[in-house]
């Protein structure tokens, strides 16, 4: 497998655009085939995880095009067709076609879904959902055939879960009725959603908030999209400039999405300037640590960058207490870190780190997505050389971490 090299103890420094988000366009990419035409979507991330949703929908029939970070989708030519497993078991986001599949066509067979190793993930609330709006479900072991005609219902979700929410307005949207989704997620992903919708013809209430009113329409039509910069890309830098005490420069970047993680760097010491389009972080005497800071549903700090912090708080001076509170097994980093030096301890879903002076670099194996990003910042506050190994698993979400590290003035290849 690949790997990405570092040479640690250089603070970043420098400037760099941000990507278009992955977690903002793989919903919209499962919600143009709601409607029969073209949609065109700009500033898409050329990320792993966009490649295989492409090839999902061309396995349905439908045209696409990505040049340069423009996507071209022609839905004119869609069939109902089954999404096998080899396609689906790569990313959990394919789920959402389900939805997708189910307002289109009244039906839909989908492989079981994958994703990051990070917990079991269930679709318990997948699939509650759909019965609620008279969708009969069958789970097969490795795969979910759906069929039935949409209609409105009130949807009370267990957590505010972000697939959940996407996968039932997804499915409202084109359904009998009216669907009202309660403790629905508040994520900035679902608002780019919610937008996407409504720009298609979709009537959508309350995004952002708890509670989110879809009243289903007959027909929607294709459009033009902006994708919104991706706030956990942008969260990997800033934090990184802490972790190698560094300034650095972000354009492209939605400084409302960045709240929790802003206050994060404040505490640690860092100083922020916001511009219109980007946000400015001096890191140099970003060296305290956080007593307690816990995941949460936005807008609290998010599970994706918890192990990127994680690495930024080893080499804090003083102890720290990170609460991971969304995925049960978002801990694989916690070994690799320690090979490099770090003084952490795990204790149910509490991590305990104590700063240490100085990080050794050396050969680390990234486990899943935001761990190997976070074995990168390791890295880069490391003496020395580290080695990070499976560098397919960050291509799944940031474009080119190498190059982007690279514009930052870091020691990478
Ligand atoms: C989305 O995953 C993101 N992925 C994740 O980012 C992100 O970590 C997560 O939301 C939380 O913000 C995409 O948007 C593609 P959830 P999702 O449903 O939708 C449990 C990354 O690195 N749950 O909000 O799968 C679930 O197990 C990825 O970019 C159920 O129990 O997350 C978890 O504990 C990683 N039953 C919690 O809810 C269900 O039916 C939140 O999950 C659904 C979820």
């Amino acid at each position: 497998m690949k790997a990405v090299e570092v040479i640690g103890g250089y603070p970043l420094n420098g400037e760099i655009k941000i990507q278009g988000s992955k977690n903002g366009i793989l919903p919209v990419l499962a919600a143009c085939i709601l409607q029969k035409g073209v949609c065109i979507l700009h500033n898409c991330p050329d990320i792993r995880d966009v490649r295989e949703t492409l090839a999902i929908l061309r396995e349905l029939g439908v045209k696409c095009e990505m040049i340069k970070h423009t996507i071209t989708i022609d839905t004119t030519g869609i069939q109902a067709k089954a999404i096998e497993k080899e396609k689906t078991e790569k990313m959990r986001s394919s789920l959402l076609f389900l939805g997708a599949l189910l307002a289109r066509f009244g039906e839909g067979f989908l492989g079981k879904a994958g994703g990051c190793n990070i917990g079991k993930r269930p679709i318990d609330m997948h699939m509650e959902a759909f019965q609620k709006m008279g969708i009969l479900i069958e789970e097969q072991e490795n795969a979910i055939a759906a069929k039935g005609r949409l209609k409105g219902a009130d949807i009370t979700l267990r957590i505010p879960s972000v697939g959940a929410t996407e996968n039932i307005m997804i499915a409202a949207a084109l359904a009998e009725g009216v669907t009202v989704i309660y403790n629905a997620a508040r994520e900035p992903e679902i608002i780019e959603l919610a937008n996407f919708l409504k720009k298609m013809g979709a009537e959508i209430y309350g995004e952002g908030s708890a509670a989110i009113i879809i009243s289903g329409v007959k027909k929607l039509h294709g459009v033009e999209y902006n994708i919104m910069p991706d706030r956990i890309v942008a969260g990997t830098y800033l934090l990184g400039a802490v972790a190698t005490r560094g300034k650095i420069r972000l354009h492209q970047v939605n400084h409302e999405h960045l709240g929790a993680v802003k206050v994060i760097l404040k505490q640690m010491g860092a100083v922020i300037q916001e511009m219109p389009d980007g946000i400015y972080v001096n890191g140099e005497a970003a060296w305290r640590t956080v007593e307690k800071v816990k995941t949460e549903p936005y807008p609290g700090f998010p599970t994706d960058l918890q192990s990127v912090l994680l690495s930024t708080l080893t080499v804090a001076k003083g102890e720290s207490c990170l609460y991971e509170n969304i995925f049960e097994n978002r801990y694989r980093t916690v070994a690799e870190l320690r090979k490099m030096g770090a003084d952490i301890s795990v204790e149910d879903n509490i991590l305990r780190i104590r700063g240490v002076d100085a990080l050794y670099g050396c050969e680390v194996q990234g486990q899943e997505l935001r761990g190997f990003a976070a074995l990168v910042i390791a890295g880069l506050a490391a003496e020395g050389r580290t080695r990070i190994e499976n560098k397919d698993y960050v291509e799944r979400g940031y474009e080119n971490i190498v190059r982007d590290l690279l514009g930052l003035g870091a020691k990478i290849i």
